[in-house]
């Protein structure tokens, strides 16, 4: 069979990575893709907001299944598109329908399900321009700082603020409120502020069925000990020590089971992966967050840990049969340390040659992110720009071999976090 992977970042070449070594998978296409070059696998340059143009694609290479990886065009209704194509019933669409991607398209949509099915979050409101005075007041009734002020929809992962004064957060509300995320700050959510520590849950459903992928956790700041600005990812590792099996059943029992039950319950078409940000709050988890795909770059390591084939339990989710192929997780640690542009998440440069990538090996692989072929080099071209990964026995013997093969890659202006995996070794 031939996949087709959407998106151009590291999550993508991970996926790539994993569902092309299958036996079932003969040509593994990736659309745009990077630079990165995995065996079996192909860049098509497409742009995938474009989905008449990705059906044409899936036409004309004879793509059995697709993988969004992604969340704007699921938001856009890129499943419901080609679900709709007479010609293309045939085909397998890893990601959810439109209405299933609101958990991630809407934050309110989002708290108001997690209300419905009792599911663990941070309590909230909602509030709109016409009720930003109440928004401020209702600020006051929060019991301390900091505020918690997120735009609705989709805003690139700079839509969340979290502010310690009062006037501050009024002043953020109103330049939300104002225009400031364009139609995603048109409604903004108030949570109150949860403390503990944060990490990743992945979950593939065929919206009836679930099975658990390895838990992973990362690093969104930019600055070493979690300090400056937020990024999308500087690193993640896999498995996450302190989310022990109690921690993790009852991750199950109130978060994992009634989710899937609630969209099941709500007519909710959801054949995908569902992310869920969680935090553990003295033992006891909640919902920071719903995603309608992958992390990234938690993808990294959780392709890394899957044991065994994964286009079996993808290949399930259509005929409703994930109940017979379970995903199994390996013994062993995964790391991944996310190299970016310097000045990212701020204004940077790219167009810059990369060197001293070198060749993967059975324990180390360099996934590519913003990279871009050149003439006779590969250039950097975006934020992040490589997720140098690595397995071992131990999370510290993983996190060695992420660093060594960092230490032979040069670009102008290269930056990574040397603290990756730190606070869990700890
Ligand atoms: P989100 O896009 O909802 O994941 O938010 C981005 C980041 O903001 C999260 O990863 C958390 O670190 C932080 N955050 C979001 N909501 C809360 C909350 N209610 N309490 C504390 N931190 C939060
Ligand atoms: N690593 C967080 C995300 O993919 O949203």
């Amino acid at each position: 069979m031939n996949v087709l992977i959407l998106g151009s970042g590291g999550r993508e070449q991970a996926l790539a990575w994993k569902i092309s070594r299958s036996p079932l998978v003969q040509k593994t296409y990736i659309a745009p893709g990077n630079a990165g070059q995995l065996p079996g696998c192909e860049n098509i340059a497409v742009s995938i907001s474009d989905f008449g143009a990705v059906a044409d694609v899936i036409r004309k290479h004879a793509i059995d299944m697709v993988v969004v990886g992604p969340e704007a065009p699921l938001v856009d209704g890129i499943t419901d598109y080609l679900s709709a194509q007479e010609d293309l019933k045939a085909l397998h669409i890893i990601g959810p329908s439109k209405a299933g991607a609101q958990l991630e398209g809407s934050k309110d949509f989002a708290k108001d399900f997690m209300a419905r099915h009792n599911i663990p979050t941070a309590k909230h409101r909602t509030f709109i321009s016409a009720t930003l005075e109440e928004a401020k007041a209702y600020l006051l009734t929060e019991e301390r700082p900091p505020y918690v002020l997120k735009a609705d929809g989709l805003a690139a992962g700079k839509g969340v603020l979290i502010i310690d004064s009062y006037e501050e957060a009024c002043a953020a509300m109103e330049e939300m409120l104002g225009g400031k995320f364009g139609d995603a700050g048109n409604r903004v959510v108030v949570e109150t502020f949860l403390s503990g520590i944060e990490c990743s849950l992945f979950v593939l459903t065929d919206g009836h069925d679930y099975t658990l992928l390895p838990m992973a956790k990362d690093y969104k700041r930019i600055g070493e000990g979690d300090t400056g600005l937020n990024t999308g990812g500087m690193g993640a590792v896999s498995p996450v020590p302190f989310a022990d099996e109690a921690f993790l059943k009852k991750v199950e029992e109130r978060i994992v089971v009634p989710t899937i039950k609630g969209l099941e319950a709500e007519g909710i078409d959801y054949k995908g992966f569902v992310f869920i940000g969680l935090i553990n709050v003295q033992g006891e988890p909640y919902v920071i967050e719903y995603n309608c795909r992958m992390g990234d770059p938690e993808t990294e390591v959780v392709m890394l840990r899957i044991k065994g084939d994964l286009v079996p339990a993808l290949l399930s989710l259509k005929e409703g049969t994930l109940h017979s192929h379970k995903l199994v997780e390996e013994d062993f640690h995964a790391s991944t340390v996310v190299a970016v542009s310097g000045g990212y998440p701020e204004d940077f440069k790219k167009g810059f040659p990369i060197s001293g990538i070198g060749a993967d090996t059975d324990t180390s692989v360099v996934f590519h992110a913003g990279t871009k072929t050149g003439d006779d080099h590969v250039l950097t071209s975006g934020g992040r720009v490589l997720a140098v990964s690595a397995i071992g026995d131990t999370l510290s013997e993983a996190l060695a071999k992420s660093y060594e093969r960092l230490s032979c890659i040069h670009y102008e202006g290269i930056y990574y976090r040397r603290d990756i995996g730190q606070d869990v070794l700890k």
